[in-house]
């Protein structure tokens, strides 16, 4: 059979593909390509006899982000590659998600390490045929260096194949310069690991209104195109939320809350998000985000549909835009615009600051991205001040308008406390 190839790969990975260094750790901007070339090289790889007795185990923090992220990265390069013949060569299977090629026997698996019972269950990964051979950590920053070693202890023993080799591979946008990761990878030298950076600009494949996007950032938001635009390291001081959490919401439903409702920030150029919010025990629960550029309102109004979403339930929305809010009104939404008053953003993050945890759904991946990147402005010597920058927020401002649905009379006494400090 012939067939077609469309992958293609980034130049700036070749050497980080060939490496069969024990550790190989991409840095990168967001947007860089090292999710898409780690997928590609990996599904390359094992249909590839050469590489038979290979095994890969993906790692997230949260198992249940692989879904959306790593599963779906990898099974797409599947369908790109092998197009119709796809199953010919490949068994994808969704419960539990694992992925086999039909050619050599070798599969992928997905783990998640949020805790001492799947740090446990990664203690004790088998395969039908060959051993685990390579690991690959998407967002490696999210896990605890002793995590990493867990896993590292699992790559040992005598490799049948000659050209098996042990490979940690890690992904990641780096948050911090103090991340453990920095130290254990990039500052240590050894000839054993492989480090890359790369930005997105080196990624031939991305749209122009990324590019755009990115543009506008080093613009308006220096320090953070720095870390999201160019890759380097950045610093951990100034963020906004600190009680915002990435959790497993398997069992957690929105409709079994009570308090509940929605936040909607309009947006064409920046993202429009509506995000359905619930109110418990003095935390706060994102369930899921619809988060869209370049989308004018009758289609936000059809995703919002097609996603399910309650429109008797309230909508508390920009009102910076009232005739968006009508038309979301006409379609039969109960939707509201926000009250906006001086020191209203402020009295929104007060709210947001007092509850114990705002929970996130792994769906959330814009949200939770805005959240870990939400800062406070500095000023021409270097100190923060009581603004928010105001550049990737729009996840953040649907979540500051949703504080109104559940306020309870409460706004008015953090703003009375502002006033008296
Ligand atoms: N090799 C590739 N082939 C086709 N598209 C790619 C490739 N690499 C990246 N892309 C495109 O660029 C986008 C960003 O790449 P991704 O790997 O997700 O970046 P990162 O993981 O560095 O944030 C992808 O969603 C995809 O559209
Ligand atoms: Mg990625």
């Amino acid at each position: 059979m012939e067939k077609k190839i469309n992958v293609g790969f980034n130049p700036t990975f070749r050497e980080f593909n060939r490496t069969t260094k024990r550790y190989r750790a991409a840095r990168g901007s967001a947007g860089s390509g090292k999710s898409v070339n780690v997928a590609q090289d990996f599904i390359l790889k094992l249909g590839d006899m050469k590489y038979k007795g290979a095994n890969l185990v993906v790692i997230r923090k949260i198992g249940e982000s692989n879904k959306d992220s790593t599963f779906a990265e990898l099974t797409g390069v599947i369908y790109r590659l092998y197009g119709e013949y796809a199953s010919m060569y490949w068994d994808i299977k969704t419960s539990p998600f694992t992925i086999t090629s039909k050619v050599t026997g070798n599969s992928i698996i997905f783990r998640g390490m949020k805790d001492q019972s799947q740090r446990e269950k990664v203690k004790s990964i088998t395969f039908p045929t060959g051993k685990l051979t390579w690991v690959w950590v998407e967002e490696a920053t999210e896990l605890a260096e002793e995590d990493i070693d867990i896993l590292d202890d699992r790559l040992r023993g005598i490799l049948d194949n000659d050209n098996l080799y042990y490979q940690m591979t890690f992904t990641f946008n780096p948050v911090s310069a103090t991340h453990w990761i920095k130290g254990k990878y990039f500052d240590y030298k050894d000839s054993e690991i492989f480090t890359h950076h790369s930005t997105y600009k080196d990624n031939r494949f991305i749209d122009d209104g990324y590019y755009d996007r990115m543009e506008r950032r080093r613009v308006q938001d220096p320090e953070g195109y720095r870390v999201y635009g160019l890759g380097e390291w950045g610093e951990l001081g100034g963020l906004i939320l600190n009680n915002i959490e990435m959790i497993d919401f398997e069992g957690i439903e929105f409709r079994n809350f009570d308090n509940r409702g929605y936040g909607a920030d309009w947006g064409y150029n920046h993202a429009t998000a509506i995000l359905p919010i619930a109110e418990k025990d003095n935390c706060l629960y994102i369930f899921d985000e619809l988060y869209e550029y370049e989308k004018d309102t009758d289609e936000i109004i059809n995703i919002a549909n097609q996603k399910g979403y309650d429109k008797r339930l309230r909508y508390i929305c920009d009102s910076a835009e009232p005739d968006r809010i009508k038309m979301f009104q006409k379609a039969g939404f109960n939707a509201t615009g926000v009250k906006k008053f001086a020191g209203s953003v402020n009295a929104q993050i007060d709210r947001l600051k007092t509850y114990d945890k705002i929970y996130v759904s792994p769906r959330c991946t814009n949200t939770f991205k805005e959240a870990q990147q939400w800062k406070w402005k500095k000023d021409k010597d270097g100190n923060y001040i009581d603004t928010p920058v105001d550049y990737f927020d729009d996840s953040m401002a649907a979540l500051r308008y949703a504080t109104d649905l559940f306020d309870g009379g409460n706004q008015v006494r953090f703003i009375n406390k502002r006033l008296l400090f």
